[in-house]
């Protein structure tokens, strides 16, 4: 699994970046000729170059072409399914504290985008496993994460099942899930979770939230749950004039992480009881 490239080749995913500081995403193409708003590079002019080389376009303009991201791969890769987008990334890769060597579990893998992020926390010597039902979407994430990481990494497994019924991997580290009902998982998935593993559910809505809440409080496995959303907000510097972006990228999604206990052992009292209680000995 090559992460960095410093000269281009073919098959590499970049960003064209004009005057105007737009960007352009491609895979680099032997004879494949890049369209910028009318204007044209060939993609031959950039294979065999440098990352962050400035080309000039047909009309003269220039162009600067850099390795894609994994935020930039993130947002312009192909999509089946919707994606967990570089804020969410970020988040989970740190609070779920995904570590080198570690033994990810995923489902569902959609179009791999989480994916992509964990593969590169994990490094070379830990493995990511993705649960997805459907083909069609392994099949395009199969192609972004080839295209991401110049080959189908080795120390990925997909598995075409249905994590709510099945699951085939003992002593995972962490597990994030990323579907649309995960508290259907928790009862399945977590006697396969070591001790002390750490989970992670992104969810859309508040109320599936409390709903997935409720399930890790019942299943008397976890504690430090904890519910974390985050706003991003870029701003602009220029000159004397600096301020917010008018646009940001606000709700995506709710993360709700909490830590498995040792087997057999009740955890101490979950978050929602003891809250409860102290509401209870506030009113006596
Ligand atoms: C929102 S997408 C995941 C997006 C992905 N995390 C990404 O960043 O690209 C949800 C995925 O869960 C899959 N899925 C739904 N139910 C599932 C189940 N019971 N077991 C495994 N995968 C499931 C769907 O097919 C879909 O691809």
């Amino acid at each position: 699994m090559t992460l960095k490239k410093a000269v281009f080749q073919a098959g590499d995913p970049v960003i064209f970046f004009d005057k105007k500081e737009r960007s352009y995403y491609a895979i680099l193409e032997a004879e494949k000729i890049q369209n910028i708003r009318g204007d044209f590079i060939p993609h031959d002019e950039v294979i065999g170059r440098e990352d962050g080389v400035t080309l000039f376009s047909q009309r003269n303009k220039p162009v600067h072409v850099f390795r894609a991201t994994l935020s930039e791969q993130v947002l312009y890769m192909p999509r089946g399914a919707q994606v967990v987008y570089p804020k969410e990334i970020a988040l989970i890769t740190t609070y779920a504290d995904i570590f080198p060597g570690a033994k990810v579990v995923e489902a569902g893998l959609g179009s791999g985008a989480l994916t992509s992020g964990l593969l590169r926390a994990v490094g070379e010597k830990g493995t990511v496993v993705s649960y997805e039902i459907r083909d069609d979407f392994i099949n395009n994430a199969s192609k972004n994460l080839k295209n991401f990481f110049g080959g189908m990494p080795d120390n990925h497994i997909i598995r075409q099942m249905d994590v709510y019924e099945q699951f085939e991997d003992a002593d995972a580290d962490r597990l994030v899930l990323d579907l649309p009902e995960p508290w259907r998982a928790i009862e399945n998935v977590t006697p396969h979770l070591r001790s002390g593993a750490l989970i992670c559910c992104y969810i859309p809505t508040i109320l599936q939230v409390k709903t997935c809440v409720d399930e890790l409080i019942r299943s008397r496995c976890y504690i430090q749950i904890q519910v974390i959303e985050t706003l991003e907000r870029e701003w602009k510097v220029d000159n004397v004039s600096v301020r917010p972006s008018q646009r940001m990228v606000g709700h995506t999604a709710f993360l709700v992480f909490a830590r498995r206990v040792e087997f057999g052992v009740q955890p101490v009292q979950p978050a929602k009881s003891a809250r409860v209680e102290a509401e209870r000995a506030l009113k006596q």
